[in-house]
């Protein structure tokens, strides 16, 4: 009989607490159970054989798998140090350990800019979580290689070396949207070593990338060619958007999200204007979709009749968490749940045990290129994991 009392007084704690959840907290748990069972899959899958794998999609019914040197390579390890983040469970973090250890000669890699990408999502996140021993030594070296592609003239960090169909463009010195992320690591650099050259490289390159890649309405271009030599820009175009003109949808996010981490890591009011103004311009947008999910390209051709791009949709909300909660405003709080929301819904979330182990479907890579279209893509999923820590975290 006692037990008996115990044992209802206990379930109804439990029903207690259970409805008094929020709806959020209830999406999120149900997102994380997803995720154990998809991203253990994924985990299982790349570390089959001897050598650790670096899934990044699944087409024709295959997980895609990249080298090291390619930009999405440190995302998996980073979805591994989320899961640890978000379950509290070390059989994550032994794992994330593992992949972001195959990624320790990135630290050298000086042809392109995304180190920033690689270093912070995988040995970034470690260091946040387990202050792992010679991680920061790892971001440092890491910082040092990609201010290799400052040009002082320009005030700017070069995204791309010029060959291949760059160099049919007849480009001398590209910068992308895309590399406001790289930054994080340059500031993060001046904090771990007491250099400020780190810093004051990003701060000229953020301050060029206002001057250069905007438009009035808030919109950005997704190429700024510079001259190197004497410092003046050659011409804006696009290279994975719709037309030089467009706005391409995970170029925006990638924009609003540099720059609201921009503001974290400096504190320059500047930074935290051009978040906001490129907010509105997003969220004011008559072709963001009601669900708040974008098509690849806001100016895209055919829309409502074309693709979506999760992994836009992924980044933005994740930004608009951080920038909800920097200015408290309700606006931005609301956006990101609904984005949330719909990633999480059955048009976006993938069911246990099928789209390859990856969380989210319908993402696009690059269409011009006609490459990764309509597939999960690593970075979607952690950037989604990302909002939804940044969410529980609100709550
Ligand atoms: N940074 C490359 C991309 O967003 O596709």
């Amino acid at each position: 009989m006692k037990y008996y009392r115990i044992i209802s007084a206990l379930a109804g704690t439990m029903a207690l607490a259970w409805a008094c959840t929020s709806p959020m907290e209830k999406l999120i748990r149900e997102d994380v159970e997803v995720a154990k069972a998809q991203i253990g899959a994924l985990m299982a899958a790349s570390e089959e054989g001897d050598t650790i794998r670096i899934p990044a999609t699944f087409k024709e019914g295959e997980i895609k798998y990249v080298p090291i040197d390619d930009w999405v390579s440190g995302f998996f390890a980073g979805e591994l140090w989320y899961m640890y983040e978000l379950t509290g469970d070390e059989m994550w973090a032994d794992h994330a350990m593992k992949h972001t250890g195959n990624l320790d000669s990135l630290q050298w890699l000086t042809w392109h800019h995304d180190v920033g990408f690689m270093v912070g999502s995988s040995f970034g996140n470690g260091l946040r979580l387990k202050n792992i021993d010679g991680y920061k030594d790892v971001m440092v070296q890491t910082a040092k290689s990609l201010c290799t592609r400052f040009r002082p003239a320009a005030g700017i960090i070069q995204s791309w070396d010029v060959k291949g169909w760059q160099a049919e463009k007849g480009w001398a010195c590209p910068v992308i949207i895309d590399n406001m992320m790289n930054l994080e690591l340059l500031f993060n650099a001046t904090a771990f070593s007491g250099d400020s050259t780190y810093f004051n490289i990003a701060v000229s390159h953020a301050d060029k990338t206002i001057e250069n890649h905007f438009r009035e309405d808030g919109s950005s271009v997704h190429v700024v060619d510079y001259d190197p030599v004497t410092g003046e820009v050659r011409g804006r175009y696009t290279a994975q958007g719709c037309s030089d003109d467009s706005a391409w949808a995970r170029g925006q996010s990638w924009g609003l999200y540099g720059f609201t981490m921009a503001y974290r890591c400096t504190g320059y009011e500047r930074y935290l204007a051009q978040a906001e103004k490129i907010a509105s311009f997003l969220l004011n947008n008559p072709n963001l979709p009601a669900d708040l999910v974008p098509y690849w390209d806001y100016d895209a051709p055919g829309i409502p009749d074309t693709y979506r791009d999760a992994s836009a949709g992924a980044i933005m909300a994740s930004a608009l968490y951080e920038l909800y909660t920097i200015t408290g405003k309700e606006l931005y709080l609301q956006k990101a749940d609904g984005m949330l929301e719909t990633l999480s819904s059955p048009s976006f979330r993938a069911e246990n045990g099928t789209n390859g182990g990856f969380i989210l479907m319908h993402s696009v890579g690059s269409l011009p290129h006609g490459s990764s279209i309509d597939v999960p893509l690593n970075y979607a999923d952690y950037y989604f994991l990302e909002a939804l820590l940044r969410r529980r975290n609100i709550e």
